[in-house]
């Protein structure tokens, strides 16, 4: 057998003329000219090609095994490569052999697309073009992390999954059955970057993170992954700037290699390439209240969280992502310390998307004040003897320090242009859903 080519390969002015071995799953297939030309459309990972199968140009087996062929079959076929200005790509295969490797059965995907069935058969959708494109996306995203990290010299640190301890409050905590005694998954690695700290100084992951949010959105999972950050000798005016050149990167080495992908999808690139051009605004809490009432007429509380419904109201107002600081102290977690010059309020701050999509990030300077820690557990209902290891980073060596955590999924679904968050991880885990 010759070398395999991948498809993308092939879309080439100089693999014109050319013999090709290509191998992958059949997209569509139909027979033609009276039963004596079959027209199937091969994909793999690198994308797909038409590929024509004349009755005249092959054996009796390879024209038995083309005209049988099922979508989704997967197939091993030669030939050679032929301009095509109509087919995707713009390239066919005129087939010489086609093998069939396993023809399997008639593929489950046909008329029923509704969300819920294909979320059911999402391991086989997840070949679907769609899904691939995102997976592909999500993979691009995710190397840009390491890169972006990499290049500032932070260290990757890895976190324990299972913990013994609440970061993110109690009520969204899943137990383990840790040998007979409860312990959580994970919620952020957080407490434990803020040892690793006093190691390492500089570091960043990307890593599982549970949740057991109750509430079914478009914007929630049961399991994500979170990009986190957390350095020493760093406070809040400058890790919100860290976090804005983090998501620019991001996005931007998205735009520079799957601006086709994003387009399939149906996203405008224009609203994503301006929502990067520009330098992300910060505005506080307070002065987001106040574009509330005054330009939405909308009249919140002051101490009220911001709400799915708040921050499409207050993103009418951007076209890049924002971030907002100083969130009040009591809707904040223990670990957000109080800005000293306006002490109701945190030293935090989330970052949100425009367009409706809301919080990617969420991050904050942390307090090093024990007492006031020590206060604000035992209000969140939690034990502070169960942060005694947390609260010893804060006897030996404390420094100023902070971090944050990028939602991957929060992100892919954000560039992409996702209706729903499921669509932005493979297998999507929720309230609802934990199959297949
Ligand atoms: O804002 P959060 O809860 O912050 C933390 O967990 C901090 N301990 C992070 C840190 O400072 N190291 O979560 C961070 C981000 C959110 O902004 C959001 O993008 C994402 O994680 N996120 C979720 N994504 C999907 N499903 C969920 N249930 C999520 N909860 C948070
Ligand atoms: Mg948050």
């Amino acid at each position: 057998m010759s070398s395999i080519s991948k498809i993308s390969e092939t879309f080439s002015p100089e693999m014109e003329g050319k013999s090709v071995t290509l191998r992958g799953w059949l997209y569509r297939t139909r027979t033609g000219g009276g039963g004596k030309m079959v027209f199937a459309v091969l994909r793999d990972s690198s994308g797909i090609i038409q590929a024509t199968v004349k009755k005249e140009n092959v054996d009796d087996k390879s024209f038995k095994n083309a005209s049988e062929a099922y979508v989704e079959s997967s197939v091993i076929l030669s030939g050679t490569v032929k301009k095509d200005e109509r087919a995707p790509g713009g390239y066919e295969i005129q087939v010489s052999s086609f093998e069939t490797v396993c023809r399997g059965e008639p593929f489950p995907v046909a008329k029923d697309l509704s969300d819920e069935f294909l979320l059911d058969i999402r391991h086989l959708w997840i070949r679907s073009q769609k899904v691939t494109r995102i997976l592909k996306i999500r993979s691009t995203m995710v190397q840009a992390i390491h890169e972006f990290f990499q290049k500032r010299s932070y260290y990757l640190f890895d976190p324990p999954i299972i913990s013994p301890n609440a970061c993110e409050g109690k009520m969204t905590l899943f137990e383990v059955n840790y040998f007979g005694e409860k312990k959580y998954l994970t919620q952020s690695w957080q407490l434990y970057a803020e040892a690793a700290i006093f190691s390492l100084e500089k570091i960043y992951d990307v890593s599982p993170t549970f949740r057991a949010e109750k509430s079914r959105t478009a914007r929630h999972l049961a399991e994500f992954w979170m990009a986190e950050m957390e350095a020493a000798w760093m406070e809040l005016d400058e890790v919100t700037e860290v976090a804005k050149d983090e998501v620019k990167f991001i996005v931007e080495k998205v735009l520079e290699k799957h601006e086709e992908d994003l387009k399939f999808l149906g996203r405008d690139v224009d609203k994503l390439k301006k929502a990067v051009a520009k330098p992300f605004p910060t505005i506080t809490y307070t002065e987001a209240l106040k574009i509330l009432k005054e330009k939405e007429g909308v009249e919140m509380q002051w101490g009220e969280d911001l709400r799915t419904l708040e921050e499409e109201k207050l993103m009418k107002h951007f076209d890049t992502p924002i971030v907002v600081t100083n969130y009040p102290v009591e809707i904040m977690s223990f670990y957000k310390p109080r800005d000293p010059k306006d002490p109701k309020t945190a030293l935090c701050f989330d970052m949100l998307a425009p367009e409706g999509f809301g919080e990617i990030v969420g991050g904050s300077q942390r307090s090093t004040d024990m007492k006031d820690i020590i206060e604000r557990i035992e209000k969140e209902g939690g034990k502070p003897e169960d942060y005694k290891w947390y609260l010893e980073l804060r006897k030996y060596g404390s420094v100023p320090h902070s971090g944050y955590g990028v939602g991957v999924e929060r992100m892919v679904r954000w560039i992409c242009g996702l209706d729903d968050i499921k669509d932005s991880i493979a297998f999507p885990r929720t309230l609802t859903r934990c199959y297949p």
